[in-house]
């Protein structure tokens, strides 16, 4: 008799308007603070990646590359971005390096819509001086590490589901710009 293995039911690719919304860019280019209000205008949960591996871990995303190295950031990094994107439909702000983690942005092309923050040098720069907890800025010239990260992943970066730029003005502005963005990807605004 011949025995048929009980394959386990595939995972559906969600429709790309029941995707959650995934933030991606650099250091200061506002995915937190946009992504906040994108979810209270979309009446969607918001989620942090950055958070929520601080709260996994019991420290500072800074004594966590301390304690463990990057290596094992990214870990949990892949690990927590994973759990957000199998719960509910939500808006989600990566870390600056999640989406270059290519098992990570695998998984945002295929369960997340992304989107890109694209912010120029100075922008960035301003912006990380003001609060400057960042673990890869704390060595070395920050400036000179934030433009080898800009050539590096902008082109990767460049592969998000819809790109909007930063350009300093205010971070309603931007959410607006997405919001238009999402509207002709056929996803639903409720504000
Ligand atoms: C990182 C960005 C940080 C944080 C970590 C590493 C990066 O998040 O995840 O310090 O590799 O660019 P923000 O982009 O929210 O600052």
């Amino acid at each position: 008799m011949q025995v048929h293995e009980q394959k386990a039911p595939q995972e559906a690719v969600p429709a790309l308007q029941q995707r959650s919304l995934v933030l991606v860019g650099l250091m200061g280019a506002g995915k937190s603070t946009v992504g906040r209000r994108l979810a209270s205008a979309l009446r969607l949960p918001f989620h942090d990646a950055d958070h929520e591996i601080e709260a996994a871990a019991g420290c500072s995303i800074t004594d966590f590359f301390e304690r463990y190295g990057e290596p094992a950031f990214r870990e949990g990094e892949r690990k927590v971005i994973a759990r957000l994107l199998s719960g509910p439909r939500h808006v989600l702000a990566t870390g600056g390096g999640a989406f270059m983690d290519p098992q990570t942005r695998a998984l945002i092309k295929e369960r997340g819509l992304s989107i890109w923050l694209r912010a120029d040098i100075s922008l960035l720069m301003e912006r990380v001086t003001k609060r400057p907890t960042r673990p890869l800025l704390k060595s070395g010239d920050p400036r000179a590490t934030m433009e080898r990260l800009i050539n590096e992943r902008y082109p990767v970066y460049a592969e998000a589901d819809i790109t909007v730029d930063s350009n300093g003005g205010p971070h309603e502005a931007v959410m607006h710009q997405i919001i238009t963005k999402l509207a002709a990807l056929g996803v639903k605004s409720y504000s």
